[in-house]
Order: structure tokens, then C-alpha cells, then sequence
């Protein structure tokens, strides 16, 4: 069916993350055609063609094949607008990983880009797709906690203990648009937009806790040398939503004690969801008859790691001539996350200038063959 023909697609950044990518995409998900990745170190990109039985490829060979319709861009954040935009005007649809683009003004830049030529510019993560934000949206959404009236969502780890430093940083988790509020707030802002629609308002803090480090990972070239984190590694937000729910976010990769989750409170009882990093995580209701109590989950993709999900979500709505769930929120969410730290620098509350609607729930079941779910 011309519908569903595959979407050829080819894979930007052939480093940690891209090997679930592959994984899925190249095995799983069968509206994915991918038939080739790159990496600007040409050894990383050939040990995963090889692994997964597709082309090595250059950035140029990529973006100048027209049979090549769809970019995944699992570069590091910093280069994530230069290799999005070089795509956009290749006419190829892009899938970046999070955070969309290092600010927001470039996101909205690479958004209009993409609209004004009729392209989708989507991004990660995709974890609300899984089992656990699916079922979640469904409860709330037939009135199981009542009106969501209130929600909480917090990171505290460590990347300092975790020894994260590799020499690699500069480029990655410490620099500006690497730090702990984008890396991993993105998470949690897109399951809360998922849940419960748009932000109106922001206001909060975000800070740099001792920018004056030392590598700490024996196996960096750098061990032992001083280094600057750039990038802010502390901060606490508070989000009003369209809907008149307020929300805090707090995000910390300064913590010595480990702690992630988010709960939504309504009017009726209070859902808790776990990690939104994670797809198929333990789903709990407590309301006035007790609990907590572990709700069984009703959708697809609730145990192990999907990434490419949204890639292969977006492939269909390709197919379809619809909009991808993915296209309007992690452009909002970025607003959202800078607007949090702007605020603070400010000393103002932040209105967000983009909108977004919930994007369409995924339906119940389709355990067998979850792909389907997709479409
Ligand atoms: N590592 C994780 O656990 C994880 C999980 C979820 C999401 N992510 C996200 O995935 C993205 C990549 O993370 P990673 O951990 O795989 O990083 P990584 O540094 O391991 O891989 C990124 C790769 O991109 C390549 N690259 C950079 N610029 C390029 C360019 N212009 N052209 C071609 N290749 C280029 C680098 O050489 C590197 O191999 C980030 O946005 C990150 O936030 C990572």
C-alpha cells in the first residue's frame, strides 16, 4: 500500500545513543527504511553500519541522495541546529534528539524553516509514546483523579560522582544547552506537556553550583586537570499551564542521593508515574479508598527501550499527510526550559510565546503487534 511505503531514512551521529536507534529502526520498526549512518569520526560511523548491515556514509553523501527522505540527528547538542538546518534545506524531513536545538531562538528558526518548506522538524524523547504516559493520559483523561489541579516533577542525580567527565564535555553535558535542565528536564517537561497541554507562564531559577571542577574520570585524557562547567546544573522551576494546572520542576546534577519522578494531582486522587526517561515504568494511584496501588498498563511499548518510536511515529504521519506528535511540543518545551533560567536572570515571570496542543493520545492494546499503534 503506497500509504505505508517505508521512508528511507538515514542516521547523523553515529555515537552512544545511536546504536537503540538502529537497533529498532532497522529491526522493529518497519516503516523505516534505514539504509545508511555518518559521524564526523568516519570509525564510529563504520563500526555501526557494520553492525547493523547498512551503508557508511558522509554527511554530503547523506544529504545529497534524493531517494533520502528523513534525518535522524543523534549528533551531540551543540551540533544539532548546524546538521538540522543542513537537512532542512536538503529537503529531508529531521528527528533530532533532545534538546531539539542549543536555544530556542534556533529551534523556532529551524521550525519556521521546516514549515515554509513543508517539511516536519521533530524532535525527541519519545518516551510519552510508551506504556506508562500512554495509560496515565487515558486514566486522567476519563476523569480517574478527577481535574488535574496541581503536579510535581523532580531529577536529582549526580554527574559530578558519576565520574561523567570523558574529555567529550565541551560538547556535550556541559555545555550551555547540555546542562541538567535540557538533558534531562526535557523529559520531564515533555511528559507534563503530553499529560496535561501547553505552558502559559514560567518562572523559577537556574544557577551554576561551583563551575570550577576537576576531571575526575581515570580514563579522560584530561584526569586530574582543572575544567568550567558552563552549563546549569541546578535549577528549580514553576510552571502554569494553559488549563490553570501549576507545576514545579526541579532538576539537579548535583545531588549525592538519587531521586526521579512526577505525579499529577486531581481533584479525585493523585497518579505517580515514575521516570519519564523510561518507557514501561510502575504506574500508581492513591485516592481517598487507599493505595498506593499499581495500575495495570493498557498500551503498547511498556518494557524495554523503544527510542525511534517517535521516528517511526513520524514516518507514518509522513505517510498519512498528518502532523507528528513529535512537531509542535519539544520546540515548546525548549521555550519552556530556557524561560526558566531567563526568568531567574531576569527577575520576571516568563510568558511563553508558542502554543501547543496535547498531541493526539496513542490507542489502548495493540500489545501484538505494537507498531500498529503508531500509525
Ligand atoms: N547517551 C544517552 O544515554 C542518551 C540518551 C538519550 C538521548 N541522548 C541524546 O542523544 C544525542 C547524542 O548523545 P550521545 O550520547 O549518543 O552522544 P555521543 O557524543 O556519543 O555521539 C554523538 C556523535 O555525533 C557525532 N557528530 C557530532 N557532530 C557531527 C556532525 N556535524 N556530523 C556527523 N556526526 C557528528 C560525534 O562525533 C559523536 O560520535 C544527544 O542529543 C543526547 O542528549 C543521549
Amino acid at each position: 500500500m503506497e500509504k505505508f511505503k517505508p521512508v528511507k531514512t538515514a542516521l547523523i551521529g553515529s555515537g552512544m545513543i545511536s546504536g537503540i536507534y538502529l537497533e529498532n529502526g532497522t529491526k522493529n520498526l518497519k516503516i523505516l527504511d534505514v539504509c545508511g549512518c555518518s559521524d564526523l569520526i568516519p570509525e564510529r560511523s563504520a563500526k555501526r553500519a557494520e553492525e547493523f548491515g547498512i551503508r557508511q556514509m558522509t554527511n554530503e553523501e547523506i544529504l545529497s541522495d534524493p531517494s533520502i527522505e528523513l534525518i535522524i540527528n543523534t549528533t551531540y547538542p551543540t551540533a544539532h541546529y548546524d546538521v538540522a538546518k543542513a537537512a532542512l534545506e536538503a529537503g529531508k524531513h529531521v528527528y533530532t534528539e533532545k534538546m531539539i536545538a542549543p536555544s530556542f531562538e534556533q529551534a523556532r528558526e529551524l521550525r519556521d524553516l521546516a514549515r515554509s518548506k513543508g517539511l516536519f522538524y521533530c524532535g525527541a524523547p519519545d518516551t510519552f509514546m510508551g506504556a506508562t504516559f500512554q495509560t496515565a493520559r487515558q486514566l486522567i483523561d476519563g476523569g480517574l483523579i478527577g481535574t488535574p489541579v496541581a503536579a510535581t516533577a523532580i531529577l536529582a542525580r549526580s554527574y559530578h560522582h558519576e565520574r561523567y567527565y570523558t574529555g567529550d564535555e565541551k560538547r556535550f553535558a556541559f555545555c550551555p544547552s547540555g546542562g541538567v535542565l535540557y538533558d534531562m528536564g526535557s523529559y520531564y517537561l515533555t511528559a507534563l506537556v503530553s499529560l496535561l497541554g501547553g505552558i502559559q507562564e514560567v518562572c523559577g531559577f537556574a544557577q551554576i553550583r561551583d563551575p570550577h571542577r576537576v576531571y575526575q574520570n581515570p580514563d579522560s585524557p584530561h584526569y586530574g586537570e582543572p575544567m568550567e562547567v558552563e552549563s546549569w546544573n541546578n535549577a528549580a522551576g514553576t510552571l502554569r499551564f494553559e488549563n490553570g494546572v501549576l507545576a514545579t520542576l526541579m532538576t539537579t546534577s548535583e545531588s549525592g542521593g538519587f531521586e526521579n519522578g512526577l505525579t499529577i494531582y486531581g481533584t479525585n486522587g493523585r497518579l505517580t508515574l515514575g521516570d519519564p526517561n523510561e518507557y514501561g515504568v510502575p504506574l500508581t494511584l492513591t485516592n481517598k479508598l487507599g493505595g498506593p496501588i499499581e495500575l495495570p498498563m493498557t498500551h503498547a511499548y511498556g518494557n524495554g527501550n523503544f527510542r525511534c518510536i517517535g521516528v517511526a511515529e513520524m514516518a507514518y504521519a509522513i505517510r498519512a499527510g498528518r502532523v507528528p506528535r513529535t512537531e509542535e511540543m519539544p520546540v515548546h518545551v525548549l521555550e519552556a526550559a530556557q524561560g526558566i533560567w531567563s526568568s531567574g536572570e531576569a527577575g520576571t515571570f516568563y510568558k511563553m510565546t508558542t502554543k501547543c496542543s496535547r498531541p493526539a493520545p496513542l490507542p489502548a492494546g495493540y500489545t501484538e503487534n505494537p507498531e500498529l499503534s503508531l500509525r
